[in-house]
C-alpha cells in the first residue's frame, strides 16, 4: 500500500493509475477504522482495480461543543489495517494542506435533505461534510465513491450533492455492519464505558422493535415511532435526542410507511452522541 499526504502527490499517484487504465473506488474514511469501514473496502475491491481511502478527521464537520480535539487518532493501526484489508492507496491530508486559509469561503450547503435530525442537532455539520467529500472528490477523482449506511442522512446529502453538482461519481451505500448484540459499529464506540455501552444497545434494539412491527403490517410512522419512544424513554442514563421515520432519500417525515422508508434515531450516553438506522 502506498501512503501520500500531499494533495499532489495523491492526484498524481491517481493519474499513473488512470494512465495504466485503472478504475478508482473511494473509501472516504476519519479513521479510527473499524469493520465497518473494512467492509466499505471490499465492496470498493469488487467495482475497481484500485482502492483509495483517505484518512482526514475534518474539522469543518465538528461544532465548536463536539469532540473534535479528542476524536481518536490511530494512523498507523489504520494504515495496517487497511494495507491488510487491500487497499493501494492511502491519502493521508493535513489540516493546512486541505484547509489552507483556516476554513473555506465556498461552502457547500445541504439543503432541505441536511436540515432535520443530524442537521437539526449538529448546526453546519452537513455543510462540513459535503465541503470535505467534494474537495477530496475532486482530489481523487473517483469512478465510485463507498459510503456506510449508518450514516444515512449523509448518504442522502451525498447522493444529492453528487446528482445537483454532476460530479461523475458513482454512490455506492454499504450495510451497517454492528457487533454480535446488534450496536452499530462506529469510530465513537470506543468512548463508551462497559455500563454506557450496555445502555446504547437500547438504541438499536428500538430500531429493531420498530422494523418488526412493520413486518407485522404497523405502517402508521406515528405508531412505529411510539414503539421505538417508548423503548428509548425509559431507559435511566440514557438521553434520547431524535427517532423519526423518513423517506429515506428526502429525510422528511413520512405518514404512511413504505418499503424503502427508514427510522433514524439518535441517542446520547454520557458524553457519548451515536446514531443508528434501519430501513425498512
Ligand atoms: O463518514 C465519515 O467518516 C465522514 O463524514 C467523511 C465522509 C469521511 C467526511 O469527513
Amino acid at each position: 500500500m502506498q501512503q501520500v499526504e500531499t494533495i499532489s502527490e495523491m492526484r498524481h499517484a491517481v493519474a499513473d493509475a488512470r494512465s495504466k487504465g485503472k478504475g478508482i473506488a473511494f473509501v472516504p474514511t476519519m479513521g479510527a477504522l473499524h469493520e465497518g469501514h473494512l467492509t466499505l473496502v471490499d465492496e470498493a475491491k469488487r467495482v475497481a482495480e484500485v482502492v483509495v481511502m483517505s484518512v482526514f478527521v475534518n474539522p469543518l464537520q465538528f461544532g465548536p461543543t463536539e469532540d473534535f480535539a479528542r476524536y481518536p487518532r490511530t494512523l498507523d493501526q489504520d494504515a495496517k489495517l487497511a494495507e491488510d484489508r487491500g487497499v493501494d492507496l492511502m491519502f493521508t491530508p493535513t489540516q493546512a494542506d486541505m484547509y489552507p486559509e483556516h476554513a473555506p469561503v465556498i461552502l457547500i450547503h445541504p439543503g432541505s435533505i441536511g436540515k432535520e435530525w443530524e442537521g437539526a442537532v449538529r448546526p453546519h455539520h452537513f455543510e462540513g461534510v459535503l465541503t470535505v467529500v467534494a474537495k477530496l472528490f475532486h482530489i481523487v477523482m473517483p469512478d465510485v465513491a463507498v459510503f456506510g449506511q449508518k450514516d444515512l442522512q449523509q448518504v442522502a446529502v451525498v447522493k444529492a450533492m453528487v446528482r445537483d453538482l454532476n460530479f461523475p461519481v458513482g454512490i455506492l451505500v454499504a450495510p451497517t455492519v454492528r457487533d454480535p448484540d446488534g450496536l452499530a459499529m462506529s469510530s465513537r464506540n470506543r468512548y463508551l464505558s462497559p455500563k454506557e455501552r450496555e445502555l446504547s444497545l437500547m438504541l438499536s434494539k428500538a430500531l429493531f422493535a420498530m422494523r418488526d412491527a412493520f413486518v407485522r403490517g404497523e405502517r402508521r410512522a406515528s405508531a412505529l415511532e411510539a414503539i421505538g419512544w417508548r423503548m428509548l424513554e425509559r431507559v435511566v442514563g440514557l438521553t434520547p435526542r431524535y427517532l423519526a421515520v423518513v423517506n429515506a432519500d428526502t429525510f422528511q417525515r413520512v405518514n404512511s410507511v413504505r418499503h424503502g422508508d427508514a427510522a433514524v434515531g439518535a441517542i446520547r450516553v454520557g458524553e457519548t452522541k451515536l446514531i443508528d438506522n434501519i430501513i425498512f
